[in-house]
């Protein structure tokens, strides 16, 4: 778990996900790379996002990594689309951060990647393994927060064969790894019916390079724990039964809503496809602090069809939470629904 969440800039940078009072899946897809203005700020101006936590998190993920080592994965066949991600992923680094990542090209075609946030400094040639200190991917994925996995497409179909995801939500990338994009949505509730992953999956398909496009899923959690994997069940299932039983306060701080920004990038080198993962977490006590956040949350979760409640698994909690954030109404709109009640009352 990491720190709280005490620095102002994390509100403001918050992807907040719910576009309507009702929410339901989509391929809510759109073209990324410009940033977009909430109530709170601003979010989704860079591709990759280096925030205050990102020390933090990186350590957290070597922790992760050092203990199970599934979840790092590149198949034979995705080699040369780990560098290709890698250096994609640089780049966006030295685009997005200029003044503390650089990329640059020696003049004997060999390549300097410097990032003094971590204090790295690395010469290496690109494709050349024994340059580098570790594989390519999982080099890179110690110095981004973004988990990162790699999708071949060969027959009309697009697979996970390559990756490195340390803070999956509800599902474990050891399992996942080389099954196609249509076998690992097999267990989400309605979307085959609807058609939304067969629509994503041929959007996939035909991603051009250099037109990253991005869209957002959410759901809960208990404490800011980053590791809601499968693996790790054991450590946070416990939690949705717990939460049901603390009191308001512990219950506003303990619950998260959690967002992720997922970014879909066709490699220009390898033909592969890169999803990153970024994961938000904000606690419902800071939800509340913005009105139009606390109302439209308190609407969606009020509102949210039971299949899709218990697949993000929060169906023991999220009536609380819902009447949580309903009870926390700013007093001047209480003040103003007396006032009307008083009225009425009084004919
Ligand atoms: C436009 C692209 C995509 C769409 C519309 C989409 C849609 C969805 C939806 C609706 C869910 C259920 C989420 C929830 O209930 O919280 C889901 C889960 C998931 N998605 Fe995607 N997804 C997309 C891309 C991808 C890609 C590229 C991958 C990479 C392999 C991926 C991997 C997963 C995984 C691992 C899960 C969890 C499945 C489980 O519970 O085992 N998705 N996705």
């Amino acid at each position: 778990m990491t720190g709280a969440t005490a620095d102002p800039s994390l509100l403001e940078r918050f992807p907040f996900p719910f576009v309507d009072d009702r929410y339901r899946y989509s391929t809510n897809v759109e073209p990324a790379g410009h940033g977009l203005q909430t109530v709170a700020g601003l979010w989704g101006d860079t591709v990759v996002d280096v925030d205050s936590e990102y020390r933090s998190e990186l350590a957290e993920r070597a922790v992760v990594l050092a203990d199970d080592p599934s979840r790092h994965a590149v198949l034979p066949h995705m080699r040369q689309a780990a560098w290709d991600a890698m250096f994609t992923l640089m780049r966006e680094l030295a685009t997005a951060y200029p003044d503390s990542m650089r990329l640059t090209r020696c003049p004997d075609g060999s390549w300097r990647w410097e990032n003094d946030i971590l204090g790295v400094t690395q010469d290496f040639v690109y494709g050349d393994d024994t340059t580098l200190p570790a594989e390519p991917l999982g080099f890179i994925c110690g110095q981004v927060q973004e988990d990162v996995v790699l999708l071949d497409q060969r027959n009309e179909q697009m697979f996970a064969d390559a990756g490195v995801v340390t803070f999956a939500a509800d599902w474990s990338f050891g399992f996942d790894v080389g099954m196609s994009f249509l076998e690992i949505h097999g267990p989400v509730p309605r979307v085959r019916r609807e058609g939304v992953i067969t629509r994503a999956h041929e959007f996939i398909k035909r991603l051009q390079p250099h037109a990253p496009y991005r869209r957002t899923n959410w759901t809960m959690t208990i404490g800011r724990r980053l590791d809601v994997s499968t693996e790790r069940y054991p450590d946070w299932g416990p939690d949705r039964e717990m939460i049901q039983h603390v009191d308001d306060e512990t219950f506003g701080r303990m619950v998260h809503l959690r967002v992720e920004v997922q970014h879909l990038i066709r490699l220009a080198d390898s033909g592969a496809v890169m999803f990153l993962i970024r994961t938000y977490m904000l606690p419902l006590d800071q939800v509340v602090t913005v009105e139009p956040w606390r109302r439209r949350t308190a609407d969606v979760l009020a509102e949210l069809p039971s299949d899709i409640a218990d697949y993000k698994g929060i169906i023991k909690y999220r009536d609380r939470a819902a009447a949580w954030l309903e009870a926390r109404k700013p007093s001047e709109i209480i003040a103003a629904q007396d006032d009307s009640m008083i009225a009425y009352l009084r004919g």
